[in-house]
């Protein structure tokens, strides 16, 4: 296992700060982060201002303690300090030299799998029958699966699950409507439009009229209870829906391990609510079953998880609690991530501390998202003013996507341009999904998501597309020599930028944001096209020619890779 840069800088600083004798504050950990300006070396350190500080002393001097036993042999230049006392570090040549090489024999092209891989299971995408499925549940979906495949890459053992709301209060309309107004023709066609549409239709009479809503929560018990004709309805509808589902994440070439949705814990839930009850740890309350965290600062004043509702009914909270169980015993999940939207905060902060008083003792880790928004900078709609299903805006982009082919590259056989239009298509939506910060709420636009130019998937793609072409230009095996020799700076920052690979992909498990990967890719093709202006490739010769071939090829893996990573595939041509 190769360490990474900044890994071997901080511990040779750590013995450096040892040996210079430095009285260190407990777990003291020196940080070391690239530098945004190339004159200030390629790797910095403000571990003599942290300290300066703490300690008293003059940041410069503590600098010039450290690195007066500091050991750069075969990583670095001597280092330097600059202004009121970073430490700046150049990584050696030769050392650059030998890892680029290196980088042509390794199949995860740097990246070290993790030392104490761990059992994850994700928990994303999840949206609910019968109801349409709305920006949240499609901001899930791209960056669950983002992190499931950066996870397994890393060395971990993924098991994604698509915990579909297929239990709720949703279902007491549908089983009225079906029984209602069953349109069945309509459902031959269009499944899963069929059921959100019976669905509106009850839930908009449920609104205006108590005795319907009464009705619908009638048949919701009597299904929860195991009513014979109720399930039946409901296993159908599930069937139809789960075929529906699987039509639209087959494209986006999203799969998961297990659909183990709301309704598989039902049988739990009964006993669970008792084992509560007898722990302690729920109360009733009003006729209800609640949980309320009297000692918790944060959840104190908050309502209280709801496990069994008034009316008999099982709550939202009691299928997440017995579902966490089950991961837990039955998965031996070391950590569970949910990938849900913001507004669920306080649901996921009640089941987790519920988890916690039974003893689950696995992380619990909440990723929240934002929203995505129209161009009137409120949430996203479609022109009918409902939220856009996943399906469709899968389907416009691919088109609008074929019509830019069209334009660009009238040449191409038909079914080429059919499959680059799905690649570019998805890509595009995919990444301007995973290139924004999660917290953010992002502005939706196709213009943008499409274009060639700026931080987009068709950008990435297109330097993928323009490094093939040069190897394509070769005919034949491509040779890359003995070694690299790294000699204009542009070859040396790209070479730099690729190594850096390793450092990219574990960052984005840091606070699980895939979208540091992301702008890491686009930064490395914009390098590439720094290098590739001013060092001709093709008419290089001897070992320069060699080494710009080998910056070429690893460039390429890398984006490849490392889109990958993000869900996205690369055409060979566009
Ligand atoms: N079906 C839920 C919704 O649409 C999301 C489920 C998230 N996962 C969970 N274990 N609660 O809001």
């Amino acid at each position: 296992m190769t360490r990474t840069f900044p890994e071997e800088i901080r511990t040779r600083l750590q013995h450096a700060l040892g040996a210079a004798d430095v009285d260190l504050p407990s777990r003291f950990v020196p940080a070391v982060s690239p530098t945004n300006d190339p004159r200030f070396g390629d790797y910095q350190s403000n571990a003599a201002m942290i300290l300066g500080k703490q300690l008293g002393t003059n940041p410069r001097a503590l600098a010039e303690k450290i690195l007066a036993v500091f050991d750069p042999e075969k990583l670095c230049d001597p280092p330097e300090i600059a202004g009121p006392g970073f430490i700046n570090f150049r990584i050696q040549s030769a050392l650059l030299n030998e890892r680029l090489f290196g980088l042509l024999t390794h199949d995860s092209l740097g990246v070290s799998t993790v030392a104490d891989p761990q059992t994850i299971v994700i928990d994303f995408s999840a949206p609910n029958v019968a109801k349409p499925m709305h920006v949240g549940h499609i901001r899930s979906t791209f960056i669950g699966d983002a992190l499931a495949r950066i996870a397994r890459f890393l060395g971990h053992t993924v098991i994604s699950d698509n915990h579909i709301g297929d239990w709720g209060k949703q279902f007491g309309m549908i089983l009225y409507g079906w029984r209602n107004f069953l349109d069945e023709s309509a459902f031959e066609k269009d499944p899963i439009g069929a059921l959100v549409a019976l669905y509106k239709r009850v839930n908009s009479l449920a609104k205006e009229d108590q005795a319907v809503n009464t009705a619908c929560k009638e048949e919701l018990v009597k299904l929860q209870q195991g009513d014979p004709g109720n399930i039946e309805i409901w296993e159908r509808v599930i069937v139809l829906t789960r075929s529906g589902l699987d039509k639209i994440y087959g494209p986006l070439d999203i799969h998961f391990d297990h659909w183990l949705g709301e309704s598989a814990y039902n049988a739990r839930l009964a006993a669970l609510t008792e084992e509560l009850m007898e722990s302690g740890t729920a109360t009733e309350s009003e006729g209800a079953i609640c949980v309320f965290f009297p000692d918790d600062p944060a959840l104190a004043d908050k309502p209280p998880c709801i496990v069994r509702k008034q009316d008999g009914g099982f709550g939202y909270a009691a299928t997440d609690i017995a579902t966490i169980e089950h991961r837990v015993h039955e998965f031996k999940a070391d950590e569970i991530w949910y990938v849900v939207g913001a507004p669920q905060q306080l649901h996921f902060d009640q089941v987790f501390a519920v988890a916690r008083k039974r003893g689950l003792d696995s992380a619990l880790v909440f990723i929240p998202f934002g929203s995505i928004l129209g161009d009137d900078r409120k949430m996203l709609r479609t022109r009918e003013g409902e939220p856009p299903q996943l399906g469709d805006l899968i389907e416009e982009a691919v088109e609008r996507a074929r019509q830019i082919v069209e334009e660009k590259n009238p040449g191409l056989p038909s079914d080429e341009k059919d499959t680059i239009a799905k690649t570019v298509g998805i890509g595009a939506v995919k990444y301007a999904e995973l290139s924004q910060h999660r917290m953010t709420d992002y502005i939706f636009s196709w213009d943008k998501m499409l274009s060639m130019q700026g931080n987009t998937a068709p950008y990435l793609q297109n330097a993928y597309v323009r490094i093939r072409s040069i190897f394509r230009k070769l005919e034949g095996e491509a040779d890359f020599g003995e070694r690299a020799e790294l000699e204009d700076e542009n070859e040396k920052k790209l070479a730099l930028k690729l190594l850096q690979f390793s450092e990219a992909v574990p960052e984005v498990l840091v606070d699980h944001r895939p979208n540091s990967l992301a702008n890491y890719l686009y930064e490395l093709a914009d390098t590439f096209h720094g290098f590739y202006e001013s060092c001709p490739v093709l008419r290089a010769e001897g070992v320069t020619r060699d080494t710009r071939l080998t910056l070429s090829e690893i460039t390429s893996r890398v984006l490849c890779q490392g889109l990958d990573l993000l869900g996205i595939e690369v055409p060979d041509r566009m």
